[in-house]
């Protein structure tokens, strides 16, 4: 009798008849990130948990680890793979493993500033490359700003030679790699969580980051100059497993694809505002000079590392870098 029920309640789960407690349980989302809560990207998640349990109550539940608390740089990827989070927001540059299209983003002064970049990531050719990687179960949701990039070092660097020889942490990209190398500096990957104290004692000697960052890791305690270069952009792509997305039940989905939306827009209109507080704050902080670049200067930099451009034109596909140099152009 006993045997007969319960092959009885297994029949009816596995036919969707019966609902178990558990189906009534919330979505969970995890939402990982490198980043502290006081940046773009970690303001962006946190709107996004906000406005999730406001409009899916009981249904979807969004928990955020900010600061590499649950994976960090490397590991994120993988998790999001395995299904141990929902969503991450990794940096442009940390792609190249899945595709090499977005290498794109690390080529030095390809976008004047981030108005620049917002017009390519929203033209048909940005668009597109969010749906790159579906093949490998990554759907890119949006693009979200942090900023553009500025140099930090321990001596002021105002024209190429004053980098050579410095070692300077880089994300894990290969165009990141090449652009130091260029200026005959020596580049070292290293993992996000690990620059502070990396800079602290001397493993590297300088990095690139924008404002928000240098401010919210502390980096302008332990770097006494940062030029700013504007050289290149640090933005991200908001993703999740391609999997779990189409798996959610479709208001669901679509509600959540709503939030995405006006979460995105509220991350894009205030990543520049946040910059420049920062940026402020470290001024007030009187730890570090902000060396601004005269015209001609800013060409020396630009002479030495756009010869990058031509070593990865062939992975990145040159009509793509045309698009992204038309972006420059405000229509
Ligand atoms: C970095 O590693 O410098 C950045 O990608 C961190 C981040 O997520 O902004």
């Amino acid at each position: 009798m006993l045997k007969s029920l319960s092959i009885v309640f297994t029949c009816a789960l596995a036919l969707g008849t019966l609902s178990p407690a558990y189906a009534a349980d919330p979505v969970i989302i995890k939402f990982s990130h490198v980043v502290a809560d006081q940046t773009p990207k970690g303001q962006g998640a946190l709107l996004f948990k906000k406005l999730v349990e406001e409009r899916l109550t009981g249904k979807v539940k969004v928990e955020v680890y900010p600061n590499s608390s649950l994976f960090g740089d490397g590991k994120e990827m993988e998790a999001l793979l395995l299904g141990d989070v929902q969503m991450i927001a990794p940096s442009l540059a940390k792609f190249e493993q899945y595709t090499k299209s977005l290498q794109l983003f690390d080529l030095p002064f390809l976008f004047n500033d981030i108005a620049a970049v917002n017009r390519f990531q929203l033209s048909p050719q940005g668009q597109g490359l969010l749906k790159s990687m579906e093949s490998k179960n990554i759907t890119g949701l949006a693009y979200w700003h942090n900023g553009m990039k500025q140099l930090s070092a321990n001596k002021p660097l105002q024209v190429p030679a004053d980098a050579r020889g410095l070692k300077f942490r880089v994300q894990a990209s290969a165009v990141l790699e090449e652009q130091f190398k260029a200026v005959r500096a020596n580049p070292r990957k290293m993992s996000f969580a690990e620059v502070y104290q990396g800079l602290q004692t001397g493993v590297v000697n300088g990095a690139e980051n924008p404002y928000s960052n240098i401010y919210s890791q502390k980096m302008h305690e332990v770097q006494k100059y940062i030029t700013e270069s504007n050289h290149g952009v640090l933005d991200y792509m908001l993703i999740t497993n391609t999997r779990f997305w189409n798996g959610l039940p479709a208001e669901v989905r679509s509600e959540l694809d709503k939030i995405v939306v006006e979460v995105t827009a509220q991350v894009n209109k205030e990543a520049e505002q946040l910059n420049d507080s920062d940026k402020q704050r470290i001024l007030t902080a009187k730890t570090t000079e902000i060396i601004v670049l005269t015209p001609e200067q800013r060409e020396q930099w630009r002479d030495a590392m756009k010869p990058v451009w031509k070593k990865f034109e062939g992975d990145i596909g040159p009509e793509l870098i045309q698009a992204a140099e038309a972006a420059n152009k405000a229509q």
